[in-house]
Order: C-alpha cells, then sequence, then structure tokens
C-alpha cells in the first residue's frame, strides 16, 4: 500500500515537471535539468577526480542548490576561454568556475548574489626576492588568461607587457614558474593555497598582499535571463539559510 502511494506520487511529480519544461524552456529558467559549464582544472573549486569525474567545492555548491530546488544537473567540462561563449549561445545553463564578478563581465553577463569571497596571491620559488605585487614590475609572471590575475597583471605591467606569460590553465601557469620560465605565478587563493598544500616538497612560497582587492564568485548566466538568476539566487539564499554553504564551502559570504 505504502509502495502504491509512493509510486503514484513519484508518478504525479514527474508529470508535472515535464510539463513545466516544456511551457518554458526558452529562457532555461523553468528546466528540470541544468547543464552547467566549467573549467575542472581549478582545485579544490572545480577539477576531475582519478576516475575523471568533475568534482569539487563549486560542483558541491550547485549540487546543493540543484537539490534545493528540485534541479537536476549535468556538468560539462567546457575549458575556461570557451566557457564565456558557451554561456552567451546557450550550450550550457550557467557556468560555475570560480568565476569573479566584476563590472567588466556585468556588461556580458548576468550573476547570482556571490557565494564565496577570494582574493589574488603570488606563488614564487622559496628564494626568491619578490615581497610584494609591485616587485613584480620588470619580472616575467605567468597567469591563466583572461582571469582577475590577468587583470592584475595588465594593470601593474601594461596590458601589453611581453612580461606577462598568459596560460591556458592555472595548473600550466604554475608549471611555467616551476620550469623557470617566469620569476611568479598570480592566481586566485582558493587554488593557490591548495597547490601548496598538495605539493609540500616544492620549492614554493606563497607571497600575501594586501592590495589585492577581495573577489565575489558568482554563477554566471547569460545575459537578459533574469527568471535564472532569481531561481539561483532563491537556491543560494536557502542553503545559507541552512548553514549548508558554510558547510561546503568552509565559511560564510555576505
Ligand atoms: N576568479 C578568477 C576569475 O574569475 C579565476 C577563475 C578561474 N577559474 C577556473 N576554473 N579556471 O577570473
Amino acid at each position: 500500500m505504502f509502495l502504491f502511494i509512493l509510486l503514484f506520487l513519484v508518478g504525479c511529480g514527474t508529470g508535472s515537471d515535464d510539463s513545466s519544461s516544456s511551457e518554458n524552456e526558452s529562457d532555461g529558467s523553468t528546466k528540470d535539468k541544468w547543464v552547467v559549464g566549467t573549467d575542472a582544472t581549478y582545485a579544490p573549486m572545480e577539477y576531475m577526480d582519478s576516475e575523471g569525474n568533475i568534482v569539487g567545492i563549486d560542483i558541491d555548491l550547485v549540487e546543493a542548490i540543484a537539490e534545493e530546488l528540485g534541479k537536476e544537473v549535468e556538468f560539462k567540462n567546457i575549458g575556461w576561454e570557451p566557457l564565456f561563449p558557451a554561456v552567451d549561445n546557450g550550450e550550457v545553463d550557467f557556468a560555475v568556475s570560480s568565476i569573479t564578478i566584476t563590472d567588466d563581465r556585468k556588461e556580458s553577463f548576468d550573476f547570482t548574489d556571490p557565494y564565496y569571497v577570494a582574493n589574488q596571491v603570488i606563488l614564487v620559488s622559496e628564494d626568491s626576492s619578490i615581497k610584494s605585487k609591485d616587485d613584480l614590475v620588470g619580472k616575467r609572471a605567468s597567469v591563466q588568461i583572461n582571469t582577475t590575475g590577468h587583470q592584475v597583471l595588465k594593470d601593474l605591467m601594461g596590458a601589453t607587457s611581453a612580461d606577462i606569460v598568459a596560460s591556458e590553465t592555472m595548473p600550466i601557469a604554475i608549471e611555467e614558474l616551476l620550469n623557470g620560465n617566469v620569476e611568479a605565478s598570480v592566481g586566485d587563493n582558493s587554488t593557490v593555497n591548495e597547490y601548496i598544500k598538495n605539493n609540500p616538497n616544492v620549492n614554493v612560497k606563497l607571497i600575501e598582499d594586501n592590495s589585492f582587492e577581495k573577489e565575489y564568485y558568482g554563477l554566471m548566466v547569460k545575459k537578459g535571463n533574469s527568471e535564472l538568476v532569481e531561481e539561483l539566487n532563491k537556491g543560494i539564499q536557502a542553503i545559507k539559510d541552512s548553514g549548508k554553504l558554510k558547510e561546503i564551502t568552509g565559511f560564510d559570504v555576505e
């Protein structure tokens, strides 16, 4: 009897979800299933585990939001630069990728409320004399291309400076440092801290500089899809209220 009721309820649930998705698919906001793009090279935020699954803090976060809103979710490892056009052309419904909300990006995309706060840090070899951001001037430094770290270096050294080595991924940017091609590597503390933690035997050290601004991560949505932004914000608020966000990321963000 109980099983029968359960099956009946499940049947109804699926039925009504289906109809809402077909009614309103054009804006993506009421789909039953979200396709979510990421650049899974950014441990511990988004990366591939040894079995080839896309995992990480950002992934857990989106899964918690999806669960809150009764959505299914599928992640696609799109890469960093292609992620922006993928959101724009609807190949994915939104992106989660430690993406800093910036005024520049807000001209072309919409963002949810922030769910994480980060800042840039500098990675140098253990014997480096570099102590601050300003010490980078006149030195070669690597970053992941078109990130906020890249913008920091452009502001510091000039947009077309040959001292900036812009790599496809953050791990490649760090390789440039380990190979001796650059004297420093700049990236988000969320991932650089993890690199240091996982590689205690590599001769590098972390330089923090208080002049780096706080950066807030948001989910990035196609410009104009305010229904999806609202929906995601509801989910973010719910996991903030329940304490789930803090459980996933380790801290609360105002
Ligand atoms: N927070 C930085 C930015 O928005 C870097 C993000 C890079 N994320 C990644 N998954 N590669 O520019």
